[in-house]
């Protein structure tokens, strides 16, 4: 693997390695600092500029191929762009259900339009939130996000305070909050506790660089939260459901397989998943589905998704994912369809 992947930054860098080592020591330099990255040693930083001058090129060579329209979307150096795929895989590790789903009646839906998107049509300003790279928070990232857009479209507040991930780690994460935890444990945490209010993220701050959950702290006395009195489930591939859910202004959750090149450096456009990454996947990245349309651009048909790997990655912390029936969105769907 390590020969493999030095023949291929000789081949790319070709005769002009020397010359151009001096440059990218100022790029990674540079990568250092805006991302903010610190290594514990020596080799770690020699490492880690390694990966990012193969990433980089990766992604150059990925972006010219975007600019003979032979691929629908383009990459960018991220916060992922210094190390391998099989670590940012491993960061993310595949999500085991622990707890039985005890999803409630689904709430009563009209017809799909033919396109929405929940956060524009109804004006909604929400932050987009970053989980880090230290804890594999998604699955609490996007309960609380989801929570968060259906109270704000119920309430017709359009400037929702962010609620808090990270008192779903520590209340509802019951010991793999950091691994392997599913959205479900946090929607039961909410809809089955009596006391369980789930509280604005400037009372229970989200700490992104916690390696473990934290402890469960008592609900704040002045703190108003949100309270949920049901979530429903929808059948695996049956994305007709997940656009009538989200036309009707309710958020759904869906568990995607992150495992590529292309999401980890993902910037714009629609994506499209590499059929490798179809079967068997070997880890999880819990996305909120808010809207899907038609791109006129690539002539493709798509979701849109927030994630939580901060505002600087893909659209603006969104991933617009191709629609199509053979690659169906709906996997381990979920959604908040109640509140108390
Ligand atoms: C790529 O597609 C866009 C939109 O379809 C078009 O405007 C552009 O000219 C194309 N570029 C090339 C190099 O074919
Ligand atoms: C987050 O946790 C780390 C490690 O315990 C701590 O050093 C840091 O101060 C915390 N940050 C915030 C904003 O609480
Ligand atoms: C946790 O993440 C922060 C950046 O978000 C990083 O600086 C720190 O080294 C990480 N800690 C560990 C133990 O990996
Ligand atoms: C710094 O990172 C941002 C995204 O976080 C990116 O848009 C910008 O181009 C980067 N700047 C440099 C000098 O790499």
């Amino acid at each position: 693997m390590f020969k493999l992947l030095l023949c291929c930054l000789l081949l790319t860098i070709d005769g002009g390695w020397a010359f151009n080592h001096g440059q990218d020591l100022v790029d990674f330099q540079t990568y250092k600092e805006n991302f903010t990255k610190t290594y514990p040693s020596t080799s770690a930083c020699n490492f880690a500029n390694y990966y990012f001058i193969y990433n980089r090129n990766q992604v150059a060579q990925h972006n010219a191929q975007a600019d003979r329209n032979r691929t629908t979307f383009r990459e960018a150096v991220n916060q992922f762009s210094d190390i391998r795929l099989i670590q940012f895989a491993a960061l993310l590790p595949k999500a085991v259900s622990t707890v039985a789903s005890a999803p409630t009646d689904p709430p009563p839906s009209q017809a799909a339009a033919t396109s929405f998107d929940i956060i524009t049509d109804f004006e909604l300003t929400v932050a987009v939130e970053d989980q880090g790279v230290n804890c594999s928070s998604s699955w609490a990232y996007a309960t609380a996000k989801a929570v968060e857009i259906m109270n704000a479209v119920q309430s017709a507040n359009p400037l929702p305070s962010s609620l808090s991930a990270q008192q779903l780690l520590d209340c509802a994460g019951m010991g793999t909050g950091c691994s392997t935890q599913t959205p479900m444990a946090a929607l039961n945490y909410l809809t089955q506790l009596t006391d369980a209010y789930l509280y604005p993220e400037v009372d229970y701050p989200n700490n992104n660089s916690l390696k473990t959950p934290g402890m469960c702290q008592p609900p704040s006395s002045v703190s108003v939260g949100v309270k949920l009195a049901g979530y429903s489930t929808v059948a695996d591939n049956d994305d007709a459901a997940v656009m009538r859910y989200v036309s009707n202004g309710f958020p759904v959750i869906v568990e995607y397989n992150p495992a590529t090149f292309g999401f980890m450096q993902y910037s714009s456009g629609v994506y499209v998943q590499e059929t490798s990454a179809l079967t068997n996947p070997r880890s999880s990245q819990f996305l909120v589905v808010v809207g899907y349309d038609h791109d006129v651009d690539s002539n493709l048909d798509y979701w849109r998704c927030l994630n939580s790997f901060g505002e600087t990655w893909g659209e603006e912390g969104y991933i617009r994912i191709v629609r199509r029936s053979n690659q169906p969105i709906a996997k381990s769907a979920v959604f908040p369809s109640a509140l108390a």
